[in-house]
């Protein structure tokens, strides 16, 4: 009777103890974390006003504290210090109190960075920093509060990019008006936020333009930050999908989702749990030659060039025999089908955007030859791989795909992949592929653009036209008669100094020898207006020569399409046809 009314006590005891750890979380030396914190912060905050007067750290909790308030756990929820003329750092300390959810400091004069720890407030879902005096970058660590909500950084003196995981993460109101952010602002994944006041932030949202390129929003310390968090799961911002996602996203590949067939096999339309939209990219199976991890090492590596006018991948799949590519669906599909569709109740692609789509894609293009490292080769540059997203604004598809599929060799090919009409001479007769295979392309993509019709059309012969887009092109040039090239759907409405301008561009990327080619770098130049007479003046000195000289010279490349080993079928792409 005794020994059990003792071994009673004892578990009682444990229990308490147990109960009391687990609901006031002590630190080593047996005091209450969240007294221990708010203490601490109170010893370094000028508190002109006393309002931190009930702020005892002799307490057992902070719940009976003014301006504190705890969960039925006795674990602060909230701090509501707004309007308070408070003055000093954020503690680092603040970063324990796991159970907050609201951190209110608004309209005081709260100065110093926000600490990076505050990651760990996993449960925050508002945070109110507003009108202070805070400086130093804004931390990349709000990706990682799954509840945040409600975020208000305005009226402060932050400096640095925006962080590109804020632009993710779906917050329902963001406030980062009234700072000195600057650079990018990356595309924003919900509508409600307030940026403005922050006169060196750039991009389509403030259309602003960015002087030269973004910088890669991802960092390498949350890239590897993240994979410590799950390693299965997140590559950097890329997700790694299992096969069983992706079936029920397309309802098992149904034939009804298919978007587009192309050499890299189908295109599928999916609908993922979270409701997003993708394209799922089936690679065929003779395109999986490389082993998992090279596949992993292709698909990171083109998950690194992020632009504006860049097809972000959003994530991959592999299994033992297929090989996926997720992308996000484009609403307005490809500027190819803009271009042919315009009978089918869409409107016209006006010529001012034309010009927008053609800069656009130049400066995708741009960044994957001179800002990425190793640089990406697109290889099938054309009207249906550039897609246009909700904006309207030009996104390159497809990229890094060509080599995705040759492990061979980065420069030279078996298979040429591209299609008729757009490669380039020297890729169709050699293999050999470089940037000014692109700058071909994008000549190409060009004319395209101005005549609305396809690069290769048999159609046209009926016309007395040339069947290559490019022969007619530079026959209508010599006769100084540019206007029949104009797609009809415009009727007369196009600028006709902007005509000669773009048609001229298009005859210097599509020159027959790469070295003659501007390299992309010069093609944004003159598509903005800079050093085309100069280029062109050149280019008609080398054309008068060439002429005197063509009977012994090669056509360009029209002969060399009949080649058989030509894959003909086009590459397709990730958005409605
Ligand atoms: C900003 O905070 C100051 C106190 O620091 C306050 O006087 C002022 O009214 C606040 N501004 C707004 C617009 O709330
Ligand atoms: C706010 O604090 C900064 C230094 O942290 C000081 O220079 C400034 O005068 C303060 N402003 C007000 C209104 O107290
Ligand atoms: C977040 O909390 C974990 C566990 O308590 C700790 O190891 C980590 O250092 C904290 N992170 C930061 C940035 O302080
Ligand atoms: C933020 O700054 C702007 C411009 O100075 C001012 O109009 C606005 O009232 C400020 N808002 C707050 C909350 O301080
Ligand atoms: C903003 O930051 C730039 C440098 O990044 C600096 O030159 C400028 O003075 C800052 N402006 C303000 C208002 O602090
Ligand atoms: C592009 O797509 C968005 C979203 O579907 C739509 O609101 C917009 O009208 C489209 N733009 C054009 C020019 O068709």
């Amino acid at each position: 009777m005794g020994s059990s009314f003792l071994l009673f006590t004892r578990l009682m005891i444990m229990l308490a103890t147990a109960a009391f750890t687990a609901l006031a979380r002590l630190n080593r030396n047996g005091l209450n974390i969240e007294v221990f914190a708010l203490s601490n912060w109170k010893q370094v905050l000028l508190d002109p006003q006393n309002a931190l007067s009930s702020w005892d750290k002799n307490a057992v909790d902070p719940c009976n504290w003014i301006h504190i308030t705890c969960s039925s756990e006795q674990s602060v929820t909230r701090i509501d210090l707004p309007n308070l003329q408070l003055s000093g750092v954020l503690s680092p300390l603040i970063g324990d109190l796991s159970n907050l959810q609201y951190f209110m400091l608004q309209n005081n004069n709260f100065s110093g960075v926000i600490p990076p720890n505050f990651e760990n407030l996993t449960n925050i879902g508002s945070i109110d920093l507003s009108n202070n005096s805070f400086t130093g970058v804004i931390p990349d660590i709000f990706g990682k509060m799954a509840s945040l909500t409600y975020l208000r950084l305005n009226n402060n003196s932050l400096t640095g990019p925006f962080p590109s995981s804020l632009a993710t993460i779906g917050l329902d109101f963001l406030d980062l008006s009234f700072n000195n952010l600057s650079g990018y602002i990356p595309k924003m994944s919900f509508g409600n936020f307030d940026i403005e006041g922050n006169p060196l932030l750039c991009g389509l949202k403030i259309n602003r333009d960015c002087p030269g390129d973004p910088p890669l929003p991802l960092s390498l310390s949350s890239n590897s930050q993240k994979k410590q968090q799950d390693p299965d799961v997140y590559l950097g911002q890329l997700r790694k999908y299992c096969f069983r996602e992706l079936q029920f996203a397309t309802d098992n590949f149904d034939s009804k989702n298919i978007l587009g067939k192309g050499g890299f096999g189908y295109v599928y339309k999916g609908t993922l749990p979270d409701g997003a939209l993708v394209a799922v990219k089936r690679l065929k199976e003779e395109g999986i030659n490389g082993g998992e991890l090279q596949f992993q090492m292709e698909v990171e590596m083109i998950s690194l060039a992020v632009h504006r006018n860049l097809l972000r991948l959003k994530g991959f799949c592999m299994t033992s025999t297929e090989r996926l590519l997720v992308y996000p669906y484009m609403l307005n599909g490809s500027v190819a089908s803009r271009l042919r569709d315009s009978n089918c109740g869409k409107p016209v692609l006006d010529w001012p955007t034309r010009k927008h789509i053609a800069l656009g894609s130049a400066r995708g293009l741009l960044y994957l030859h001179e800002h990425c490292d190793p640089k990406i080769i697109h290889r099938d540059v054309k009207a249906a791989n550039i897609l246009l997203d909700e904006d309207f604004e030009a996104v390159v598809g497809d990229f890094g795909l060509a080599k995705l599929l040759d492990h061979r060799d980065s420069h030279v090919t078996t298979v040429v992949r591209g299609t008729v009409g757009h490669i380039a001479p020297e890729y169709l007769s050699s293999g050999q592929s470089s940037e000014k295979t692109d700058v071909f392309g994008f000549g190409i993509l060009l004319l395209e653009l101005i005549t609305g019709q396809r690069a290769f059309d048999f159609g046209r012969l009926s016309h007395n036209k040339d069947v290559m887009l490019l022969d007619w092109v530079k026959q209508l040039q010599l006769e100084k008669r540019l206007d029949p090239l104009v797609d009809s759907d415009l009727k007369s409405n196009y600028n006709p100094v902007e005509l000669e301008e773009m048609v001229q561009v298009a005859l210097l990327c599509t020159q027959v020898f790469p070295t003659d080619r501007p390299k992309m770098s010069e093609v944004v130049r003159m598509l903005e207006g800079d050093g085309l007479a100069e280029r062109w003046e050149e280019w008609q000195k080398v054309e008068t020569k060439r002429n005197c000289e063509a009977q012994q010279m090669p056509r360009g490349y029209d002969h060399l399409v009949e080649d058989s080993f030509l894959d003909l079928e086009a590459m397709e792409l990730s958005g409605p046809r």
